[in-house]
């Protein structure tokens, strides 16, 4: 989960990561009334999880309270690549003598965490990569020891921070490591970190993604969720323990699988180019299991999706085998009853296909067709799609 810069740096002041005082509203009165609480010049910054938000005039300097005021009027609602601003973050404005860079991830590639340091701060980072490769150091680091002090300093001296604040900078960085390994962070990243005019280090941005696989260790992470920006479908689908992702198209997919549900949209969006360009409407893996209720479950979160025209069940049957899906399938539609108004291609194949088939045949519902091949179930999901 990615988080709003107001609420990684709720994570920042919980581990005393030094930053500068401010708090978050969505109303322009809200802003109002902070600056003047904040008493000093404050920054107005859009609260969207999408980079240069600077650049696209979503941070803006705000000298006193009837700037904040403008300037809150400006920035709330304003489009950000296609992010809508709901929310504001109002933060006492530090005077910068430097700006740095200081990030921690996760290192897929080499197996391990890495972090990454440079002077050349503010910008984008992929620029300093691209233009100054010199200037970014990247420092692996071990998970069984850690980042102290000392090994914060280390960074901080790899990025080529100036002598001066490397000690400062130390006590910052390990405490940003702090916040990685305690929140169960995969990226933790301050751009830019910030040097004052009397050295002080402070991380004036915060860019924090959470990992979900340790959500259970943290029930206080559950109220960073953006429930406005969460899908309502998936919302549901979330209920119903099912992995569902919208997508744009009016195929609705259901399958078996992450690896068989991605290849089932592939087929039916190639599919789709021979019917009027129909793409698949979502991603929906049911699992193992794929018993009447989460049959049921999944065909009513797809039903629910207005776009979709046509729906493709693509399961092959393993563990869980083809009769017990067919069954399945069947309880699922007279469990939906009249909700169920699309047309249905289903293409069983696997363990117990021949009892799968036949049963779906026996039932004969009216909305279901049988395909023999993916191809062919994709073929004839689309051309229901398009007519
Ligand atoms: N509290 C603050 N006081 C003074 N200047 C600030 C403060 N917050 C941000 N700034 C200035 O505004 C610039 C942009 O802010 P910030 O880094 O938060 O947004 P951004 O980089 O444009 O957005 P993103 O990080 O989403 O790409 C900073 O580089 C810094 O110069
Ligand atoms: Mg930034």
């Amino acid at each position: 989960m990615d988080l709003f810069e107001y609420q990684a740096k709720e994570l920042f002041a919980k581990h005393e990561v030094p930053t500068s005082a401010g708090r978050v509203t969505d109303t322009v009165a809200g802003a109002r009334e902070i600056a003047e609480e904040i008493g000093k010049p404050v920054m107005i910054k859009a609260q969207v999880k999408v980079g240069g938000r600077g650049k696209a005039g979503g941070v803006k300097y705000s000298a006193d309270v009837d700037a904040a005021e403008e300037n809150a009027k400006a920035i709330l609602g304003l489009d950000i690549k296609g992010h809508v601003v709901k929310k504001l973050l109002v933060a006492e404005a530090k005077d910068i003598a430097e700006e740095y860079y200081i990030s921690f991830l996760l290192d897929r590639t080499n197996r391990t965490y890495l972090a990454m340091c440079s002077v050349e701060g503010g910008m984008e980072i992929e620029e300093v990569a691209a233009t100054k490769p010199d200037r970014l150091a990247r420092v692996a680091v071990d998970a069984t020891k850690g980042v102290d002090v000392a090994f914060a300093r280390s960074i901080a001296e790899q990025g080529h921070l100036p002598a001066e604040v490397l000690d400062a900078a130390a006590v910052t960085i390990a405490k940003l490591w702090e916040v990685f390994v305690k929140e169960d962070a995969t990226l933790v990243e301050v751009n830019p970190l910030v040097r004052t005019p009397d050295d002080e280090i402070l991380a004036l941005d915060g860019k924090v993604t959470l990992d979900a696989n340790a959500d259970f260790r943290h029930a206080d992470h559950a109220e960073f969720e953006d429930k406005d920006a969460t899908d309502p479908l998936e919302l549901k689908a979330k209920e119903n323990d099912l992995n569902y992702v919208k997508l744009d198209g009016q195929v609705g997919i259901i399958g078996n699988g992450a690896g068989l549900v991605m290849s089932t949209l592939d087929v039916v969006a190639y599919a789709g180019e021979k019917h009027g360009g129909t793409k698949p409407a979502n991603f929906l893996d049911i699992g193992g299991g794929a018993s009447a209720e989460v049959m049921a479950a999944g065909l009513d979160v797809i039903l629910g999706d207005e776009q979709v025209e046509s729906v493709f069940v693509n399961v092959f049957g393993g563990i869980t085998a083809c009769d017990a899906v067919a069954n399945g399938i069947k309880g699922a539609l007279e469990k939906l009853g009249d909700e169920a108004d699309k047309p249905l291609v289903v293409r069983l194949d696997g363990n117990k296909v021949d009892e799968g088939r036949a049963i779906l045949k026996e039932y004969a519902h009216p909305l279901v067709t049988l395909a023999e091949t993916m191809d062919e179930g994709a073929d004839k999901a689309a051309a229901l799609a398009a007519k």
